[in-house]
């Protein structure tokens, strides 16, 4: 008996491991079309949607390792609440998430063991606005929950790329806010993020979206990933949402958090936290 539990544990480390990022079994839908669209089920597999501790939707969040949630810091601390106020233990992190009405099937969450903000986070600027939430169980593998590739350090992007946001904040006004949405989003030129946010960061932040046409996220979608693909087919985080998603007047680009640029303190926190990175 107890030969058969040690065998299956390390089965269970065996199929963590061999699970490739980026690499979804449903594929996304990826031709472009005016104001975003519902995504398939399960295209998305690291997506999970944050819920506190009363149940409200908190945000979302990209799996990118079996212990870890990358996602924004803003949902930890803000004007008048920190880290230190909030009850952590019955947030719960849902992966495998696609319509937040039903339980669907490959739907499972997770409760929350640790949260770990940048520590150069700063609420009232935005600047390193990104956190990662470390999971009490590891996240279980399957066709509808993977993780995402984190890019490292070197990776730059190119100006023009057209990369997907998905998210369950009406991202698309889709007027379906209670599925998975997406909505494909060009990078722009830091310039026009300059123009239209005082406050952008150009060493650390990106700017993605568009000028005047509709097609923006909302509220609930800020920590959702900027997904770009690799040449190799991979799905990579490019970003996470921070500011500027205003679905009502759609009228703005917005500002992510530049991944790469966080990579070595994503894999430093993660190898302190004791879940050195996989991939
Ligand atoms: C989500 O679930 C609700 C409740 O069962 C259902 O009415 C709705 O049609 C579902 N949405 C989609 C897009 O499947
Ligand atoms: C946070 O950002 C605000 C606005 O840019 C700035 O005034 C403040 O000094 C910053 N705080 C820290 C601790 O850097």
């Amino acid at each position: 008996m107890l030969f058969a539990i040690c065998v299956l544990g390390l089965v269970g480390a065996a199929v963590g491991q061999n699970q490739p990022c980026g690499v979804p079994s449903v594929q996304p839908i990826t031709n472009r079309i005016v104001g975003g669209q519902i995504a398939v089920p399960g295209s998305w597999p690291w997506m999970v949607l944050l819920v506190d501790d009363l149940g409200f939707i908190a945000g979302s969040g990209v799996v990118i390792d079996q212990h870890v949630i990358l996602t924004s810091a803003q949902h930890f601390e803000g004007p008048g609440f920190s880290l230190y106020d909030l009850d952590l233990h019955y947030w719960r992190a849902y992966a495998g998430e696609y319509n937040i009405s039903v339980t669907d099937p490959h739907e499972k969450y997770y409760r929350v063991k640790r949260v770990v903000p940048h520590p150069g986070y700063n609420y009232t600027s935005l600047e390193n606005d990104i956190a990662l939430v470390i999971t009490t169980q590891p996240i279980l593998w399957n066709d509808h929950t993977m993780p995402a590739c984190l890019p490292d350090a070197t990776h730059t992007y190119n100006i023009g790329e057209v990369c997907y946001l998905p998210g369950w904040g009406s991202t698309a006004s889709t007027g379906n806010e209670e599925v998975l949405n997406q909505v494909d989003l060009p990078i722009l030129d830091d310039s026009v993020c300059q123009q239209e946010f005082p406050v952008f960061l150009t060493n650390t932040e990106i700017c993605a979206g568009y000028k005047n046409q509709g097609k923006d996220w909302c509220g609930d979608d800020i920590g959702s990933p900027l997904m770009c693909k690799d040449q190799n087919g991979a799905w990579y985080v490019q970003g996470l949402a921070s500011s500027g998603g205003d679905c009502v007047k759609a009228d703005q680009p917005s500002v992510f958090e530049d991944v790469p640029q966080y990579s070595d303190w994503i894999k430093n926190t993660m190898e302190q936290a004791g879940y050195p990175y996989q991939y």
